[in-house]
């Protein structure tokens, strides 16, 4: 079945972008999952086609109106109820087991955020779930939108080389991944690590886990306190 990606934007001729190049280009012509962008602007009501206004209780900036994105996601009419998400910065950060579970699913629906924000009541009776890619501001939910998506529709099946490639790596462990080296031997003066050309395959296995692990500490804490204790081998 086709992972069906319905965009509710305000710029549709952003998308495909970078999801029709590479991986991603190549899985959507042939039909491994499918794209569409709706413009929100398609729903307003007025004649002057408006999709904001002021904030309720002032401030700066314009917010989403409620009627004007619930009716553009109602006639978006996506089929299989797939979960409707909000690309926010103050979404839930977006991690990879989550990916996973959105990879095995139908597909989703994909509000962009522009303006302040969207209407709050809007939120609610649509049920969003509201997602972050980073503590960062970019200047709308599209790029982020993409960000999500890739991370998405490299995990189906038929859309990588090798299964394992999407396992063995960095997060599906929680662990970042070791460095990688090619040829040539020795590049301005550096040589590949001599482990790795030594043809011993438990000893390259053994210092790729000590590098992953060594690099985890050091980048992300946060990640590293996650760890599971390894297995106690010396008891019982
Ligand atoms: N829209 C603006 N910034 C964002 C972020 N960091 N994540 C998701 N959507 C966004």
């Amino acid at each position: 079945m086709t992972w069906r990606a319905t965009i509710l934007t305000l710029f549709p001729e952003m998308f495909p972008g970078p999801l029709g190049v590479s991986l991603s280009g190549k899985a959507l012509a042939s039909g491994i999952w499918a794209l569409k962008a709706h413009d929100i602007r398609a729903s307003a009501t007025d004649r002057h086609r408006s999709v904001d206004d002021t904030p309720a209780g002032g401030g700066p900036g314009m917010v989403l109106r409620a009627d004007i994105l619930a009716a553009a996601i109602d006639a978006a009419n996506v089929p299989d109820d797939p979960p409707r998400l909000l690309m926010s910065p103050r979404g839930r950060p977006l991690t990879q087991s989550r990916v996973r579970e959105l990879a095995t699913g139908p597909g989703a629906l994909v509000v962009c955020g522009r303006f302040e924000g969207v209407d709050q009541r809007v939120i609610e009776a649509r049920r969003l779930e509201e997602v972050s890619i980073g503590d960062y501001v970019l200047s709308g939910g599209e790029l982020a939108a993409m960000a999500l998506i890739d991370a998405c529709v490299r995990l189906l099946p038929g859309v990588m080389g090798r299964p394992e490639s999407g396992t063995d790596e960095s997060f599906s462990e929680a662990l970042l991944e070791y460095p990688q080296y090619t040829r040539p031997q020795s590049f301005e003066g550096r040589p590949i690590p001599e482990i790795l050309i030594s043809g011993d395959h438990a000893k390259v296995a053994a210092w790729r886990r000590a590098e992953a692990e060594a690099l985890t500490r050091a980048r992300r804490p946060d990640l590293w306190t996650q760890q599971k204790p390894p297995n106690d081998t010396t008891k019982g």
